[in-house]
This record gives C-alpha cells, structure tokens and sequence, in this order.
C-alpha cells in the first residue's frame, strides 16, 4: 500500500505534490519521491529513504524544483527492500518514461524475464520498474502513443495497480490507469490532479473523478479525458466530495482501527495471492527447499503479543497437517530461558513491525544456536526480515491503530500456507485434501466480508456491556487460540478486565469470578469439541453468566443456552480463527467508542514495541 499524488497547472508543482504526499504518509512511510519537469525541459527526480520529511529536507519543501507539472509517491515495500534506489518514480532507461505505482504486479518475474530477453536491464527489486519498462517497450512498438502503451500493458500486466505515468515526448499531460487499487482525479480553475486518496487534493479541490478498473486517462491543464481498454473515449460524472479531510484519511471511518478491520478482506486476500498460484502454495521467494522441510524435526514459534496468539492457532493446525511438533513460546521468556533447540528446528518469528525488541533478541538467539531461522513478517526491510534465514511477508498494508487487525489476520494465512506446504511436502496429506484446504483458503476474504456485514449487531450488543467490570472468553483448541486474541482486543482499548481460559480449565479456578451478570463469551467454532464447550457455558449460565456465543452457521441449539449468538461462515476446522476473530474485534472496538476511549492509540501503548 503506498500513495500517489500528481499536479498540473501554472502553479510549482512540486510544493503541491509534497503536501498531498503528508496527507498520504499513513499509506506508506519507508521511502518517497518525486519527479517534476518544467514544459518540455527533462525531468527532475529527486528519492529519498525514510519519513517523507527527509525528501521535504533534500527538496527544500519542493522549492529547490522547479516545473508545473510532476508526480509523486511515498512507499509501503512489497517487493524490494526500502531503499533509495527503490524508492519511486521509476524510469526507463533513456528517461522517457517515468511513473509512480500503488499496487502488486503479481506477475512482475514473468514480465521481467521477457523485458531483459528484449534487452532491457533492471537497477531495482520493484515491480513498478518492470511496469515502467513494459510501457516503454510498448510505447517504442506502438509509435508513441501514450494511451495504446498503457492499455497494452494492462492486458499484459496481473495483480492491481494506480498507475501514473509522464513521457518525456508529451510535456504538461500526465496518463494514469488503474485496476484495483484506488485513484482519484480531481480538476479546478485550470489545474488537473490525480491522487491515491482524497485527503490529498481535499485543500485544493472538491470536485473528483472516480476513474474504473482498467481505464486510462490524460490529464492536461484544467482537464481529463477518459479511455477504456481498446482507447475509445469515454464520459464520467464528476462527484462533489463532501467529508472533511481527516474522515477521508479513514476511507469514512470513525477511526483507523475500523477501516482495518475493514481492509481484512483484501489483506487476507493479498497474502494468499502473494502465497498461491495455479492453485498451488509457492513459497519459492521464500526459501525453505523440500530438502529443509522434510527434514524439520521440531518448529518452534516465537512473537509477542497478538502476533503470540497467531502463533497459538498455529501451533494447533501445523500439528495437526503436518504432525511436526510445534511448540509456542513468548519472545521476552524464550530469549531467557536459555532454550534448548534441536539442531532441525525451525524457529519462526511472527512480527507486524519486524521491530519488536523480545521477537528480534529471540530470533538472534535462535540463530546463535544455529538453527534455522525464519520470519512472518509485514514491513519489507525491518530488522527480523533482514536477519531471518528465510522470510515470508504478509500484505496487509501499512497498520496505524495500534491494536493490530488486519496483520493478525494476514499472519494467520502466513501460518496456514506454511501449514499446508509442509503437510503436502511430507505427504500427511493426499493430492484432494491439499486442493480441498487450498480451495477453502481462497474463500476466506468473501466469509470474511460476511462476518462484517453482522457488525450492527454486534455493536447493539456491545453497548450493553460498556460498563461491564470483568470479561471472559472461553473456547478449546483453536477456540482458545482466538479466545485470547478476543481477549486481548478487549482489554487493551477498552480498559475493561478480561482473561481467556480454555474452557475446561475454568472449575480449576477462575469460575469463582463469575458473578450475577459477567459476560461470558464462548467461542465454538471446532465442531468436535462444540459440546464440550457448550457444557462449560452451561456451568457459568448456573452461576449468574450472561452468555455470548460465536459459532458455525448450523449449530443453531446454541441459542437454548446462550442470550446472543453470532454466526460464522462455515469453513475448514483449520481457518475459523480467521472468521471468529472479526466479532471479537469488533466486540472490543464497539465497547472502547461506547466508553468514549482513544480507540487507535490506547493508553500505555506503543504501535511498535523497540525496547525490553
Ligand atoms: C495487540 C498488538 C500487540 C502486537 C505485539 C507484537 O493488538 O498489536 O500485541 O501484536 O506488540 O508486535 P509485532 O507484531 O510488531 O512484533
């Protein structure tokens, strides 16, 4: 996930276009850039590596450049370290070309095999340099037309994109296309802008463009013309913008943890196209040969936090696929306790950050060891990324609430291609069961976005408890996997006491807590165990509980026993934390908003945890 930003007008563009970028440094903060030309003189491009305050510094706020016309782009890494050289805009080699991008060209290898084939060299990692050269070559086959180059190469070009491209032959016009990855036009008193989100244009202009999937478009001083994929024109309807700049930077949510929980769907769906293809996982950019996988004697996983309870769930579906043994353990005791590791281990550090200071000791430890290391992890670049033996990214996009939503639930697909992999690669599973499981995976984002559709629900019944003193959740197996991570949602944005127990270990103990009213939620997702758990629920209901239950769609009998029952798509054992989760997280978002708390930055809490 990055952001684009572009200008055309009488004014400097490159001040304009740096301020739009601020507006946009929530999509992606590692690296920026900008290229600006001055009519037909050659483009300036100037990158930088970092917060975008260091390309305002090696710019001089945009003033050191001079040009009415020019894009930008700051970075989110998928493919490619964060770098200068990766940094965007990127460029054909003789300067012809020159573009920004927002988005995965999944094919990119393919292309790029093809290009160098023709004679094209690369100087970075990314996929939008093999974009800019495709369009090139393009450019160079069809005569110069800027709109047949871009359409060809979106015929040629798989995955998502927001393209915006300045040829050197066509001086105050800029080209954009897009399929898949948000792009908005925005034109005003003789000025054309182009930006990935409103908030970036909202101060200059009001008045937007939503331009299709898979259309161009060129926009020159005060105008825009439209194409479809065969080059004919056609007509849009301009839409007059009406929020205010901060609501639009949350996509129209309340807050970033909601437009997170949101974006699961894509997240999930993200990862798995980064993991799957042709129908079968391809942890080729990985690194872990059938050789190593096969002779894996123990995996041990280590994280902290939510990304500890990824590992939880984890450690229940490797097992049971793979019938490896998996232990979980967290990184701040892991990196004590001065474990004793198999030399065929694999240790596997789960990270949003990558930067977490217990994950990384406990990753340099393990590799102290010597044994394999190897991480999940969602920022390209970080430390446990670079230092692991293998690394595996998730592609959930920049996360700013510092609850985590969207990572978990990406780690989670992390660890259920690692799962199915490895049980395909040490035959535990035959040739249908790895397409069954592979099929199921593919269905997760659409069960997802159905869960979310319940959310008004939730919310009515959240309310409810917005002054409840104590929460608790039971579950087992999986169930309790996602029973701590529910519990963990709660307590750490609505400040509300909660534990999560496996459900069978509650008369050991903590059943005396239950008082007349404290809310139970039950988590029954693993049919086997469904009555187990229901018997539990039936124990605390005796003590006074009030019940909330979250199950499969079928076991309706559950509302016999418990006051308010959320439904879940039904899907393989192995995934339904992937689903269960999301009530939870909104149980935990709907309770922070009643009580009226900071629901993205929690109090005592840091997004990234750098110290002991
Ligand atoms: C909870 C949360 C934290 C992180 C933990 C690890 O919502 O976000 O518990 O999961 O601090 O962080 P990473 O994944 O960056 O290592």
């Amino acid at each position: 996930m990055c952001g684009i930003v572009g200008f055309i007008g009488d004014r400097q563009a490159a001040p304009i276009i740096l301020e739009g970028l601020t507006r946009l440094e929530y999509r992606g903060y590692d690296s920026a850039g900008i290229a600006v030309r001055d009519g037909d003189s050659p483009m300036e491009i100037v990158k930088a590596k970092g917060r975008l305050k260091v390309l305002f510094e090696k710019t001089n706020g945009g003033n050191s450049l001079s040009g009415n016309c020019g894009i930008g782009h700051t970075r989110w890494a998928t493919h490619g370290e964060p770098s200068e050289v990766n940094a965007h805009p990127h460029y054909s080699d003789d300067y012809s070309v020159v573009a920004v991008h927002n988005g995965i060209i999944e094919n990119y290898q393919e292309l790029k095999e093809k290009l160098i084939k023709k004679g094209y060299k690369f100087y970075s990692g990314t996929d939008t340099e093999v974009a800019v050269k495709l369009i090139h070559y393009y450019y160079n086959k069809y005569f110069g037309n800027p709109i047949d180059a871009i359409n060809r190469s979106m015929v040629r070009i798989r995955g998502s994109y927001a393209l915006a491209v300045m040829f050197k032959d066509y001086p105050d016009e800029i080209y954009v296309a897009r399929k898949d990855s948000p792009m908005i036009i925005g034109i005003e008193n003789g000025e054309a802008y182009f930006a990935s989100d409103v908030p970036a244009i909202l101060k200059y202009t009001r008045n937007v463009y939503y331009i299709g999937n898979l259309e161009s478009a060129r926009l020159q001083k005060g105008s825009v013309t439209f194409y479809n994929i065969d080059g004919e024109e056609i007509q849009k309807e301009i839409t007059e913008i009406k929020w205010d700049a901060e609501a639009a930077e949350k996509a129209g949510f309340e807050h970033f943890m909601m437009k997170e929980i949101h974006e699961q769907p894509k997240a999930v769906s993200d990862t798995i196209n980064s993991l799957v293809s042709d129908g079968r996982i391809n942890l080729d950019n990985v690194g872990l040969s059938d050789e190593v996988i096969k002779n894996i004697s123990q995996i041990y996983i280590v994280a902290c936090g939510s990304a500890y309870h990824v590992g939880v769930t984890a450690q229940y579906v490797i097992e049971d696929l793979t019938r490896i043994p998996v232990r979980v353990e967290i990184a701040s005791e892991f990196r004590y306790r001065k474990p004793l590791l198999d030399k065929n281990g694999l240790v596997i550090i789960i990270s949003q950050s990558g930067e977490t200071a217990d994950s990384l000791a406990a990753l340099r430890e393990a590799k102290n060891l010597g044994v394999r290391t190897l991480g999940i992890v969602n920022v390209v670049g970080s430390s446990i990324a670079r230092e692991a033996d293998d690394v595996l990214y998730t592609l959930a996009g920049p996360e700013i609430a510092v609850a985590t939503t969207k990572a978990y639930s990406a780690q989670l697909i992390a660890c259920y291609a690692l799962a199915i992999h490895f049980a395909k690669v040490r035959e535990q599973i035959d040739d249908n069961e790895y397409k069954n499981l592979i099929d199921e995976l593919l269905t997760l984002p659409d069960k997802i976005s159905k869960v979310l559709d319940d959310k008004e629900r939730i919310q009515w019944f959240a309310s409810k408890f917005a002054n409840a003193k104590d929460v608790f959740f039971i579950g087992r197996g999986i169930d309790y996997s996602i029973s701590l991570e529910g519990s963990l949602k709660m307590k750490e944005i609505s400040y509300i006491h909660s534990e999560a127990y496996a459900a069978g270990e509650l008369k050991h103990g903590t059943i005396s807590l239950i008082e007349d009213g404290t809310l139970v939620i039950g988590v029954l997702t693993q049919q086997d165990l469904y009555e187990k758990t229901l018997s539990n629920m039936v124990e605390v209901k005796s003590r006074g509980a009030y019940l909330m239950g979250i199950t499969n769609y079928g076991n309706y009998n559950i509302e016999d026993t418990v006051d308010f029952t959320v439904y879940i798509p039904k899907t393989d054992k192995h995934f339904t934390a992937s689903l269960a989760v999301v009530p939870l997280q909104l149980m935990g978002y709907y309770i922070s908003v009643a009580r009226g708390l900071d629901v993205d930055k929690p109090r005592n809490l840091a997004k990234s945890v750098t110290v002991e």
